[in-house]
């Protein structure tokens, strides 16, 4: 790790910021081991401490989610690219068999690094500045769903409703149509154009199972009260600015 260099890969105009796709999430250069040096991407360090969200989310899980569960995504995407550039690079390796296992194993993955890079900027701790629903997001929310319980209620039915095992639940806004809705996801499949992700939430057990138990609805009522407002009014601003062709 001595020699590594970071670069900044933050391309495009919306959604680099807020890191929707794989492109906008930073990677390094790590010319240590191997020759020609090669690019990998990187856990994005929390914006906040383990301990700051709870009694809501535990340190304890925080810190397993991110460091284990999140690092593991990261580790075994940064893995697979490399191993698919060893086939691709000889030709009696490249076999369709290997070739698509592969490139399984970087869906899974690269979704996995995008969707916990999305939920960590999107929660803050209770009662920051951050967790203030308000502007223009909060006049959508009211306008469609009538208040933010009903809201809230609305996106925990669908949710708990939807979300068969392991998988994501999300508040997303189209590009085309700038309107809110809900939407949940398989595994690690990741939220793609012309929806973009307002919210998300991790319905995996590893995001809850230790302080909630079995119990998704008291998970969603904690993650409810450490949602970033902020990030998530920003990420509403972008959508309500860009068509799918300008992101
Ligand atoms: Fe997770």
């Amino acid at each position: 790790m001595k020699h590594l260099v970071l670069v900044a890969l933050l391309a495009g105009l919306c959604t680099a910021q807020y890191g929707q796709s794989l492109d906008d999430l930073p990677k390094i250069v790590d010319n240590s081991t191997v020759s020609p040096s090669i690019e990998k991407y990187v856990l994005p360090a929390l914006p906040y401490e383990y301990e700051a969200l709870e009694p809501h989310i535990s340190a304890q899980i925080m810190r397993l989610h991110h460091k284990a569960h999140h690092q593991a995504y990261v580790d075994n995407l940064n893995k697979a690219l490399v191993e698919l550039k060893e086939v691709e690079g000889k030709e009696e390796m490249a076999t369709k068999e290997k070739v698509e296992a592969l490139e399984e194993t970087i869906h899974f993955n690269r979704g996995g690094h995008i969707n916990h890079s999305l939920f960590w900027k999107g929660l803050a701790p209770a009662g920051s500045p951050e967790s203030i629903l308000q502007g223009d997001l909060e006049k959508a929310i009211i306008s469609k769903w009538g208040s933010a319980d009903e809201f809230s209620t609305a996106l925990f039915r669908t949710i708990l409703g939807r979300v068969r095992g392991s998988g994501w639940g999300w508040v997303v806004c189209n590009v085309d149509t700038k309107e809110l809705s809900f939407g949940t996801t398989r595994d690690q499949d990741p939220v793609s154009l012309p929806q973009l992700v307002i919210l998300g939430i991790d319905m995996w057990e590893h995001a809850y199972y230790l302080q909630y138990y079995n119990n998704k609805q008291n998970y969603l009522k904690a993650v409810w009260a450490v949602l970033n407002w902020k990030e998530a009014g920003e990420r509403y601003a972008s959508c309500l600015k860009h068509s799918a062709t300008s992101v």
